[in-house]
């Protein structure tokens, strides 16, 4: 039987794994999970009983704590989890980068889809010191049951294939260069904004988890992640939807 906490718990669990909340509103639940299990913790200290062992207080404090603690396991499983699914992210981001800064025609938009792929390198290597600090275990990942037993079978990431595959789609499209461009910058910023709501998701975990380490190095990431999305925002913003909307195709000197 679950409590109310437990089950409160899992659905805002689930609420973030679906990615349809802004990364705010997620720290915002996160910080309400922690209040919660705060405000269980003083109610147990209030029941508890220090006196024989048999009163109403220690019946109920043992289990309470139990389902606490294995709140805070499965909350290290799924951050174990969601590291891999972001080990799965950014492979599949290298591996579609280069496609993406071929078909660029803005040598402006190639440059910076260049760095960001040198960046995502140095990422995917983060993830990997991630891993070694969190070391982990295979018996951890099979003693789930239910909902987390079917998030730890996977190891690629569903919802970057999919932005990746729409991005490919457009790109095998006939469209003007000026066109092309605009597209490529909104598919790399849907790219973006998925890396963003994960890497502030895994933060948080790592933080309520006091994994300072691990959340300092997402962090590290989540701070590249939003200089890019703002990078491609002013490229769009400042040249490449201009031209675009006017149809005109100013060499990238002249819309200086
Ligand atoms: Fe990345």
């Amino acid at each position: 039987m679950q409590c109310g906490i437990e089950v409160w718990a899992y659905k805002g669990l689930s609420n973030n794994l679906a990615f349809k909340v802004p990364d705010a509103y997620i720290i915002v639940k996160k910080i309400c999970f922690v209040l919660q299990i705060q405000l269980a913790v003083t109610y147990m200290n209030n029941l508890k009983i220090p006196a024989s062992g048999h009163s109403f207080g220690a019946q109920y404090y043992s289990p309470q704590k139990t389902i606490i603690m294995d709140q805070m396991n499965d909350l290290k499983a799924l951050l174990k989890h969601d590291v891999q699914m972001l080990v799965s992210v950014e492979d599949q981001i290298i591996k579609a980068l280069p496609a993406m800064i071929k078909r660029a025609t803005s040598q402006q938009l190639k440059k910076a889809l260049d760095e960001h792929l040198n960046i995502t390198k140095r990422q995917r290597l983060r993830l990997d010191q991630i891993n070694q600090l969190m070391s982990a275990s295979e018996e951890d990942v099979t003693k789930y049951s239910g909902v987390l037993a079917n998030l730890m079978g996977g190891t690629k990431c569903k919802g970057m294939d999919g932005i990746i595959d729409e991005g490919e789609k457009i790109m095998a499209e006939n469209l003007s260069d000026e066109v092309m461009d605009a597209a490529i910058i909104g598919a790399c910023q849907k790219v973006e904004h998925f890396e963003i709501a994960s890497y502030g998701t895994a933060r948080t975990y790592a933080q309520e988890l006091g994994l300072t380490q691990v959340a300092q190095l997402l962090q590290q990431t989540l701070d590249e992640e939003y200089m890019a999305d703002q990078e491609l925002t002013s490229l769009a913003e400042q040249r490449i939807n201009q031209r675009a909307m006017s149809g005109s195709s100013m060499p990238d000197s002249m819309t200086m």
